[in-house]
């Protein structure tokens, strides 16, 4: 069985996520999208906000897992027996990034292999950063979002 794992933050889950994740999905009988639990990034929704607007997000998709890890992303990896990390890639500072990451993980793993996808042209914009700006300051977010957590991530980033 061949099991992806698509880490992140999700914090909260964009369309360009859920774009990778449909994509990535195709490529193996398991996809695990993995919340990452880092102390050392403050993240605006706990973890257990960000699993569930995953699950919801996500629901009805047959061979894809939603879960949170602590600790090195591959230790988590081996654990779950995968053979690949699949992330997306906007711009050339985001394969910058993830470029050193693939590389830190490769050392600490030399049998786990990153895989890229390109974002969608839609998204190369996108961000969960850009989410959480718009949605303080009172901006539209239709699109951006899954329509099923738009309403909530309003409710929690609104009026402020
Ligand atoms: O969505 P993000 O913020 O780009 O995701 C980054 C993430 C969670 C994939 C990355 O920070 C990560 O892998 N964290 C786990 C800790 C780890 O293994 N770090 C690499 C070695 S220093």
């Amino acid at each position: 069985m061949k099991i992806i794992i698509y880490p992140g933050s999700f914090d909260p889950v964009t369309n360009g996520h859920i774009d990778i994740i449909i994509r990535a999905a195709r490529l193996c009988d398991k996809l695990i999208v993995a919340v990452a639990n880092n102390e050392s990034k403050k993240a605006v929704f706990s973890l257990e906000e960000r699993v569930e607007l995953l699950k919801r997000s996500l629901a009805g998709m047959e061979n894809v897992e939603v879960t949170s890890f602590t600790g090195l992303l591959s230790e988590f990896v081996k654990k779950n027996k995968a053979s690949a990390i699949i992330k997306g890639l906007r711009t050339v500072s985001d394969y910058e990034y993830e470029l050193q990451m693939a590389l830190i993980n490769k050392s600490l793993s030399p049998e786990v292999e990153t895989l890229f996808l390109v974002a969608d042209i839609k998204y190369s914009f996108l961000s969960s950063s850009i989410v959480r700006e718009l949605a303080k300051l009172g901006g539209n977010i239709e699109g951006l979002v899954p329509d099923c957590i738009k309403e909530t991530v309003i409710k929690k980033l609104g009026n402020n």
